[in-house]
């Protein structure tokens, strides 16, 4: 019960009407119960003794009754939680994450709660996954600890309406659509979810004094570097509208900071991998996302027979053996390094770090290890190149590592894949089985 109700009282932006009639069905039990007691008093008989003692039961039993009703209420997260989530509370530090019902959010929501933050999600369930959010839930249901908002971040009134209702401490911005393919097919959706989101992301955090952002961009954002490995002075000039629309959210993001005295720390992430090592969280994107997924979905997907095989792109790029080579970033050093950027956010200060492991791998190394990892000798089927497809990109990560003393953990590509094989094997529907 304690579930559903959360998921009740978490979706109060979601069109579910089954969610509405939970306050308004405890008054209404009360106000019955009220009107059934003072009907009573009304037609009594005050001659008759027997009666008297049979009238001041009812109303003791109306009384219990209305007791009850208020007791439930209070219980209800929707009367508790609006009460916690809206107060400051000294040594508690509340965090809003958005898209912190998909792969990476999710992560972060549960790395945050284990540190005793407080956690509101907001997302619109457009790519991440309500299963996610009921597991974070069951793992954390006391009160005040986890909070659920089915919004979007493009609703400006709901997102002030969100601002208003909660005192946050700090925003992690997640949300995103984030498919580079996507992103050349449908330019206009991703300037409008990234660039334009972030605005208002951005404008209610101002309006609402809120004054921590660590803020998830990418690699994409630098484009096709020509020197190796990338540092973060290394020039921007993303080439596709997915790298540019993140591009464009950091320059707002730049801009607005120098203005105030806003803690900002901006994290450029490589190649998401992995998923949770005690195998509560996984990455369960949309089956309709497949086409433009990214390597390590297509290889669970080859290795579970749902995709015939694997298809590596270009075998003739400069690098040692042909294919292209990328840093794979394990999402737990991911997330360690978000509560690492906020626990390090300071007022008037920007922090800009790359996100990785400083080791580039090929697509042929990936492939091997992922063979191992699944122990499916996966069908491999070598094509021409990918246009916009870059040879190498690899970071250097001596920046985070000396200013938030971070350094990625798992860096054994083959045991990364172990642990989100794990997942991918139970969890065949992804979070709906
Ligand atoms: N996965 C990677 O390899 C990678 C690499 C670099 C950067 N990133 C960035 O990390 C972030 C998270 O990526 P992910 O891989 O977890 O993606 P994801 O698709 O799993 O999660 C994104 C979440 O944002 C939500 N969302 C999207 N648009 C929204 C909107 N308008 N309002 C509310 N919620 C919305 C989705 O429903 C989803 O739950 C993104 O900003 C992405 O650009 C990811």
């Amino acid at each position: 019960m304690g579930e559903s109700i959360q998921i009740l009282e978490v979706s109060s932006f979601l069109p579910l009407p089954s969610s509405l009639p939970v306050l308004p069905t405890f008054v209404l039990i009360y106000l019955q119960t009220l009107r059934v007691a003072v009907d009573w008093v009304q037609g009594m008989d005050f001659s008759c003794l027997r009666k008297k003692q049979h009238v001041l039961g009812k109303i003791l039993i109306a009384t219990f009754f209305a007791a009850v009703c208020v007791f439930m209420l209070k219980l209800s997260p929707r009367f508790s939680s609006r009460s916690v989530f809206a107060k400051h509370e000294s040594g508690v530090t509340h965090v809003l994450v958005t898209g912190g019902a998909g792969y990476i959010g999710s992560h972060a929501v549960l790395r945050l709660l284990k540190d005793s933050y407080r956690v509101t999600i907001v997302d619109n369930l457009s790519r991440g996954n309500i299963g996610a959010v009921k597991i974070l839930q069951k793992l954390f249901p006391q009160p005040g600890r986890l909070h659920f908002v089915c919004a979007d971040l493009g609703d400006a009134r709901a997102i002030d309406q969100i601002f208003t209702q909660n005192a946050f401490d700090a925003v992690m911005h997640f949300a995103a659509v984030a498919y580079v393919g996507e992103s050349t097919l449908e330019p206009l959706r991703y300037y409008h979810n990234i660039t334009a989101n972030t605005l208002v992301v951005l404008e209610a955090m101002a309006k609402h004094r809120v004054k921590t952002l660590i803020y998830s961009s990418t690699c994409a954002t630098y484009g096709e570097p020509e020197t190796m490995p990338i540092t973060e002075k290394t020039p921007q000039f993303p080439i596709n509208p997915y790298g540019k629309a993140k591009k464009m959210a950091e320059d707002m993001i730049l801009d607005f900071s120098r203005t105030t005295n806003m803690a900002v720390m901006i994290l450029r992430y490589f190649n998401v991998i992995g998923s949770d090592p005690e195998g509560r969280l996984g990455e369960a994107p949309r089956p309709e996302l497949r086409e433009h997924g990214r390597i390590s979905g297509a290889c669970f997907d080859a290795a579970r027979g749902i995709i015939p095989g694997l298809k590596v792109k270009g075998t003739d790029y400069p690098t040692p053996d042909g294919t292209c080579i990328r840093d794979y970033i394990d999402v737990t050093d991911l997330v360690d390094a978000h509560v690492k950027a906020l626990d390090k956010a300071r007022p008037k200060n920007v922090g800009i770090y790359n996100v990785g492991t400083g080791k580039g791998r090929s697509v042929k190394e990936f492939v091997e290890a992922c063979k191992k990892a699944t122990g499916v000798n996966i069908k491999v089927e070598h094509l021409a190149r990918r246009p916009g497809d870059y040879a190498e990109v690899y970071s250097d990560p001596s920046k985070i590592h000396h200013e938030l003393n971070w350094t990625a953990k798992y860096t054994d590509l083959e045991k990364s894949l172990r642990v989100a094989w794990r997942w991918q094997k139970t969890h065949r529907n992804g979070y709906a089985s």
